[in-house]
């Protein structure tokens, strides 16, 4: 596993969404098939093409909830944008990612701890792509240019954007009641992405 991100501070809220979402972490990581000698570029293409099917629409409904912090700027951290840029690298045409399954059972956005919770997530998982991206480019040399951009999306800025979200993450005002939401909602995405990925059958 890679050194941590450097952190100065650890607020309360991450102490609890580590807490929280260690073993769900654990659990999809296992059986995410990256490292696996089965994944060749036709996998690769079909796990990302269900990782859109997920992202497409939580972004979206981010984008549409009234509980987005008004002082969050979601558009420079959106995803999905770069997962279907990817696709059309890989020759999949426009108007086959426009009919690509979308998820429908996403976590419900209705408070801005909600949207902490689900962002949690996204943000969190561009630490890990920082590993999938040499294990992707390695076995299967794909990289930003070629299919993989989203694994590598913040590219050299990933630590300090990571930084920036935690030090937004604390600066908001959260009592116990809230910390419990924002897990709640961080719990939530990983399962519900975990149930889209294995209904997609791209699970190991
Ligand atoms: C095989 C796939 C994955 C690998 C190898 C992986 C690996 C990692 C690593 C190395 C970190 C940094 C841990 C640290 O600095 O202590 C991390 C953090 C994180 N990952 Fe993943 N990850 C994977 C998939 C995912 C997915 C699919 C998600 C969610 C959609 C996710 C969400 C997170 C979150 C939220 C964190 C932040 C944890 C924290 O520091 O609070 N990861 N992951």
């Amino acid at each position: 596993m890679q050194a941590k991100a450097r952190e100065v501070y650890v607020p309360p809220v991450l102490q609890d969404l580590r807490a929280g979402t260690a073993e769900l972490h654990i659990a999809l990581e296992k059986r995410l098939p990256f490292f696996s000698d089965l994944l060749d570029t036709n996998a690769f293409g079909r796990l990302m093409q269900a990782y859109y099917g997920f992202y497409a629409p939580l972004e979206r409904a981010l984008l549409d909830s009234a509980a987005i912090p008004a002082d969050f700027d979601l558009t420079p951290r959106l995803k999905a944008p770069v997962l279907r840029a990817d696709l059309q690298a890989m020759h999949l045409p426009g108007e086959a990612i426009d009919s690509l399954p979308l998820c429908r059972s996403l976590p419900v956005i209705n408070s801005s701890a909600d949207c902490l919770g689900v962002l949690y997530v996204l943000e969190g998982a561009t630490l890990g792509g920082q590993i999938l991206r040499r294990e992707i480019a390695a076995r299967l040399s794909l990289d930003a240019d070629n299919g993989a951009a989203f694994l590598d999306i913040y590219g050299a800025a990933t630590g300090r954007r990571w930084r920036d979200f935690i030090e937004y993450l604390g600066s908001q005002a959260l009592d116990a009641h809230d910390r419990e939401a924002v897990v709640a909602a961080a719990q939530t995405t990983f399962s519900c992405f975990e149930r889209w990925l294995e209904s997609r059958e791209v699970l190991a």
